[in-house]
């Protein structure tokens, strides 16, 4: 079945409060629900409560035992008839979490048992309307075995706890903010608490608890501490200020995706709270820095102002991927962060915006919901905030926020309301801008820069394209904000940054008094997810990557310079690589610069977006050229490489910005220096992975050495794994690494590591790790013998049975076959349908499989 945006109607049943019971055991776990439902409007139809794989064993309205003859299933709901505007409804269900493979609903994970609702799974806890839109008070009371699960944990704040005679004990928790029960959680276990508190800006006291296994503790400060900085954060950047007495965090091992905002209790994959110097690398820690804030930021955006229905879903989390975005710049570096997240764009959502799977940030029309919570609707969604941000200026965007969770609080709104309220707040007209929630498909701007020496007179011409996606050929133009600066060749200055509102499908915009032809920086900061073309030459780029002031366009112009090199070489011209190498030399010996900055732009393109680049990807000679590229500028500058590797090496370890950038920095030196093929590089290597005193450094080596045939690969692997076996996280970067190594045999390891006795298809960290990351290794992925395409599909299969939700995020890289040669299309397509004809296949895979052959 598919759900339209369109047929939204208003609930006919509100739910303003439930009381739930749970008799908690993993094996039979008894839930009793009683809710209190009202009529909503004047209308006579059904009571409907959503149901997945539940027998009621009990209905009662306002007390009495219903007949099997007064209600009935439909799909899994619960239909019953009601008579009056106001009743009480009470159920009783029962449930197996230890079985419940699909970790959607309440389940077991490493002793624990915990829930996960979002999008729909509460209704596999209790007969409930399922929808965002019915807000509800609620109160928990849970029993369960004291030793066994001497926590017990839910939404809000506690209210009293007790011990039954027969080694069992209770707990009731209450929420006082009405919440869509997707928000709803609860954790039982043997937990171990890092306890802390933080006083918010009107002095309340917010006890704060990180809740893992015991021999986790120590691994928890860098998550504490991430929390206290986003509480602090939005105080100050948004005012908004944290509403119940506690926060609690638990971290679990079995979970499908990051993390979870349930309304004060957040529940996290163990990945994004567990950090330490001899296990976390840098972006682990960013990582968990980020996943922290993310989730605490949803308090505001997302739980007190929640989606109306899931095709407002990007208002909660584009926004909040948004407000991460910002903390973690302002936590440690501005121009890095925006260069890592336009990165995660582009390699993450511009090939899904050109593929079969394309859908506009607000979508009109799903088969699974699960489906949607993709690049698009979480990154996209994140620049069309920044884009509105940005056209009003901080001080009205601050204004418009403030409109919107005043206006919009404790209710289920939409994505028009959002922007409504930065067209009043902010006091700008945003008609034209709404085609961003509409149309999919990555924008084009080409951009042409021409001067007239008489009149002195410099014209941009601009022009814009929306390329056809599924359901969408036509297209309107957009409102495309783009910042410019037109720099003087002579001085290496310019006469300031200027945002140009493109807003027609061709514009032009003179500026007068230019003695010489400028040369042109646009889309400085990515002002604009869209793709620019230029005519500027490889001279331009160079003396941008030289001059430009602004951090991103800097990085750009020297991303372009290399693409132009490499794209250039794949389809057979001899393009020179002296420009590249000449950049590259210029910018590591610029003292001025941040080596994390260095470190980003001495980056050559990944082979996705050169393959991007290119109107049919073709994996092998990208491989070969960019291999090539990265022997001679290894080559050609190693004495630097040798001096930078060695002169950044630290003394102790240090979690600072410098001390991160510097690690940084030296992994990149050290990657090169291996690529040179100079004869000592694996040795080098192989001592910076003995030697180091972190991950950052250790894994960075690794990964070197995996790419290569040396015997210290094999020893490398070896002691990783002989160290780290026993330590799920780090064992999932051994598996990792080897998926992602550019290794002549990466297609055959990873049908080897497939069998290992330590992968498992019920962790989804261990799938991503080992076929999640062998998918994004375009060049093994797309082995020509098709045997890539197999392995994923045969994992598909074999997980679609037991977690449908996991197994779904692994098509879309077979979708891409229309970007490929007949022969590797052909492979694609054929796993495809192998995929499809699989007897009793879930609605999740089914969806993406069918709209991917499409
Ligand atoms: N709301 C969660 C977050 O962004 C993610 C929930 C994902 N749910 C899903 N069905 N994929 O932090
Ligand atoms: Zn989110």
């Amino acid at each position: 079945a598919i759900i339209r945006r369109t047929d939204y109607r208003a609930p006919d049943w509100l739910v303003p409060d439930v009381a739930l019971h749970f008799d908690l055991d993993p094996a039979l776990t008894k839930v009793r629900a009683r809710l209190s439902v009202t009529r909503n409007g004047d209308h006579d139809r059904l009571l409907r409560l959503d149901g997945d794989g539940l027998v009621p064993l009990e209905v009662k309205v306002d007390g009495r035992l219903l007949a099997q003859s007064e209600w009935h299933l439909e799909a899994g709901a619960l239909i019953i008839a009601l008579a009056d505007v106001a009743h009480e409804v009470e159920t009783l269900v029962e449930l197996a979490p230890k079985s419940n493979s699909k970790l959607m609903g309440l389940y077991a994970s490493g002793g624990l048992l915990c829930t996960q609702c979002e999008a729909e799974g509460f209704r596999r806890i209790t007969f409930f309307p399922d929808r965002p839109d019915i807000l509800s008070r609620c109160r928990v009371h849970m029993v369960a075995d004291k030793a066994r699960f001497p926590i017990l944990l839910a939404n809000g704040d506690p209210i009293e706890q007790g011990d039954e005679a027969d080694g069992r004990h209770w707990a009731t928790w209450n929420d006082p903010y009405p919440k869509p029960c997707y928000l709803f959680a609860l954790v039982a276990g043997d937990l171990a608490c890092n306890a802390d508190h933080f006083v918010t800006m009107s002095g309340r006291d917010v006890q704060l608890g990180i809740w893992v296994k015991e021999a986790d503790l120590p691994r928890t400060a860098h998550a504490m501490q991430a929390l206290k900085d986003s509480m602090a954060w939005d105080e100050r950047v948004y005012g908004r200020e944290y509403d119940l007495d506690v926060f609690n965090i638990v971290a679990v091992a079995d979970f499908n995706f990051g993390a979870m905002e349930n309304k004060g209790l957040n529940i996290f994959n163990s990945r994004y709270i567990l950090a330490d110097p001899e296990t976390a690398t840098d972006i682990d820690y960013d990582g968990v820095e980020g996943v922290v804030a993310h989730e605490y930021f949803h308090n505001w955006s997302g739980n007190r102002v929640t989606c109306r229905d899931w095709f407002q879903l990007s208002l909660k989390e584009g926004f909040t991927v948004f407000r991460d975005q910002n903390f973690s710049a302002d936590m440690g570096s501005h121009a890095v962060k925006r260069i890592e997240d336009v990165r995660i764009l582009r390699d993450g959502q511009f090939p899904e915006d050109s593929g079969p799977l394309a859908h506009p940030v607000r979508p009109e029309s799903y088969m699974e919901i699960s489906n949607f919570y993709t690049a698009t609707i979480y990154n996209k969604g994140a620049e069309l905030i920044r884009m509105m941000a940005l056209m009003l200026g901080p001080e009205r965007f601050r204004a418009g926020t403030d409109l919107y969770f005043a206006r919009h609080d404790g209710q289920a709104a939409t994505c028009e309301d959002f922007v409504r309220a930065m067209e009043e707040g902010g006091e700008i007209d945003l008609s034209q801008f709404r085609l961003w929630y509409e149309q999919a498909g990555t924008p084009r701007v080409r951009a042409l820069l021409s001067h007239d020496p008489v009149t002195r007179q410099v014209e941009l011409t601009l022009e814009q394209s929306v390329p056809p996606t599924p359901g969408q050929p036509e297209k309107q133009p957009m409102a495309i904000p783009l910042r410019v600066a037109l720099f003087d060749p002579e001085s290496g200055t310019h006469h300031g940054d200027e945002l140009l509102m493109l807003t027609q499908a061709e514009q032009r915009f003179s500026f007068p008094d230019f003695a010489t032809a400028p040369i042109l920086s646009i889309n400085r900061g990515f002002s604009a997810p869209v793709i620019v073309d230029t005519n500027r030459s490889q001279g331009d780029l160079a003396f941008l990557s030289a001059h430009d002031d602004d951090p991103f366009a800097r990085y750009e112009a020297m991303q372009q310079l290399m693409v132009n090199v490499l794209v250039g070489r794949i389809g057979g011209q001899t393009a020179d690589e002296g420009a590249v190498i000449d950049a590259i030399r210029q910018t590591l010996t610029d003292p001025t610069l941040d080596p994390a900055f260095v470190a980003e732009a001495i980056r050559l393109p990944s082979e996705a977006y050169l393959g991007d680049q290119m109107r049919q990807v073709d994996p092998d000679a990208i491989h070969a050229a960019r291999e090539a590229l990265q022997r001679s500028i290894g080559a050609e500058l190693e004495p630097l490489w040798r001096d930078v590797h060695a002169g950044l090496k630290a003394n102790g370890f240090a979690l600072s910005p410098a001390a991160k950038g510097a690690r940084k920095l030296r992994n990149a030196a050290l990657h090169y220096l291996v690529a040179s093929g100079a004869a000592d590089g694996p040795a080098i290597a192989f001592d910076q992975f003995s030697s180091a005193d972190n991950m950052t450094e250790r894994q960075a080596a690794l990964g070197t050495l995996a790419n290569g045939v040396s015997p210290e690969r094999v020893a490398a692997l070896d002691i990783f794994y002989n160290r780290y076996s026993a330590d799920a996280l780090t064992l999932d970067k051994w598996f990792q690494t080897q998926a992602f190594a550019f290794h002549p045999d990466t297609v055959d390891l990873v049908e080897e590591l497939g069998r290992h006795k330590d992968f498992t298809l019920s962790n989804p960290n261990r799938v991503r790790a080992l076929y999640g990351a062998f998918s994004g290794n375009q060049w093994a992925f797309h082995h020509r013998s098709g045997k890539g395409y197999r392995l994923v599909a045969d994992c598909i299969i074999a997980l679609d049975g037991l977690n449908p939700q996991t197994a779904a995020r692994l098509v879309p890289p077979l979708g891409r076959w229309k970007r490929f040669d007949t022969e590797r299309a052909a492979l694609m397509q054929a796993e495809l349908r192998r995929i499809l004809a699989q007897p009793g296949l879930s609605k999740d895979v089914t969806e993406q499989a069918r709209k991917s052959l499409d």
